[in-house]
């Protein structure tokens, strides 16, 4: 028997249920992972707070986790290749990562990079492949200058993190008391700037001349867009991850997992996301771990909205 987090219907994670479930022998192409970390989103909330289209509940929670692999199915071939009982794999995207262990299909299991612990293994990928994607829509490319918001964040840490790589200069927006969020820009290459009143222009004088390219927002606010639409000329250059509506009315892009284009890019990039942290050039900063049992009070921690670093359950 194993434990797991669901969500009983559409609400808060207050309503949330930690259940025992029983967690069979692994079928054609599964295998069995025990969960030694599992990654939190913001996602995992939201998408259970509401009724939506095609949800059937109860909703086991979590997108991502690190761990061993228990049992192999039959003809299972894992996403970098043969897995085999006792492999420390991490796994994305799955359904139910808040768990002491369950079966996952293979081919989205993929081995652990040995740079990171279980801990921020298990907080890589969703981020990881989100930030490649928003570079990738925007067609950012080397020398040039680009307007992120959000930057201390978990999608904006790795986002500063694949910019610097590519030689993309970024200015990172962070909370204007925040000292603690500007070293961790500066720390990952970025040059922070305060986000509130005058955005536009500490902006404009952090890029000192150069124009600003592309935008990318991790944050959703009207200032985030506006300030975007206003400093890059090409509005299919600016993308958010929070604000569709916005990019309805302004032409900007939006890209989420919900969205089979997105979800077929994020397939593809998790191999890029992964080399990238087994060679050292992208790490995941930690805020805190919560047990496993407490993943409610942890989720609540991370929806506040500056978590400062990832946060981890650890069974
Ligand atoms: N569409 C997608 O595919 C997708 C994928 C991943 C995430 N997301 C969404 O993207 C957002 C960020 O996710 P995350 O995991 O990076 O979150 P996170 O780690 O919790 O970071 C949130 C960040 O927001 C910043 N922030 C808070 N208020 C702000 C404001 N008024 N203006 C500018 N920045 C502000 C905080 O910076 P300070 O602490 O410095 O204030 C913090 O660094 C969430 O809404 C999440 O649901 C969407």
């Amino acid at each position: 028997m194993a434990k797991q987090w669901r969500a009983p219907g559409p609400g808060p994670v207050e309503d949330w249920t930690f259940d025992d479930v029983e967690v069979p022998a692994p079928g054609p192409g599964e295998v069995t992972i025990r969960v030694r970390a599992a990654g939190i989103n913001p996602a995992d909330a939201k998408h259970v707070a509401a009724p939506r289209p095609g949800a059937t509940f109860p909703v086991p929670i979590g997108y991502e986790l690190s761990g061993e692999i228990t049992a192999v199915g039959p003809d299972a071939r894992g996403g970098s290749g043969q897995v085999a009982v006792g492999d420390e794999v991490v796994a994305f995207r799955v359904q139910g990562a808040y768990a002491t262990a369950l079966n996952v299909p293979a081919g989205d299991v993929f081995a652990k990079p040995a740079t990171l612990s279980h801990e921020e293994a298990a907080n890589l990928l969703l981020a990881g492949t989100t930030a490649a994607e928003m570079i990738q829509v925007t067609r950012a490319a080397e020398g040039e200058t680009v307007l992120l918001h959000a930057a201390s964040g978990a999608v904006g840490v790795s986002l500063l993190q694949q910019a610097r790589t590519l030689g993309i200069r970024v200015i990172g927006t962070v909370g204007p008391d925040s000292e603690e969020s500007a070293e961790r820009v500066r720390r990952f290459g970025g040059i922070p700037v305060a986000y509130g009143d005058g955005l536009e222009e500490r902006v404009a004088e952090a890029a000192a001349g150069e124009p600003i390219s592309a935008a990318w927002d991790a944050v959703g606010t009207d200032e985030a867009i506006d300030v975007s639409l206003a400093l890059v000329s090409e509005a299919d250059r600016v993308v958010t991850i929070v604000a569709p509506q916005r990019a309805e009315s302004d032409g900007i892009l939006w890209i989420a997992g919900s969205r089979p284009e997105s979800a077929r890019f994020r397939d593809i990039a998790r191999a890029h996301i992964l080399e990238l942290a087994a060679s050292g050039a992208l790490v995941v900063p930690l805020a805190r771990t919560f047990p496993l049992a407490d993943a409610r009070e942890a989720v609540r921690f991370v929806m506040q909205g500056h978590p400062g670093g990832k946060v981890a359950l650890v069974p």
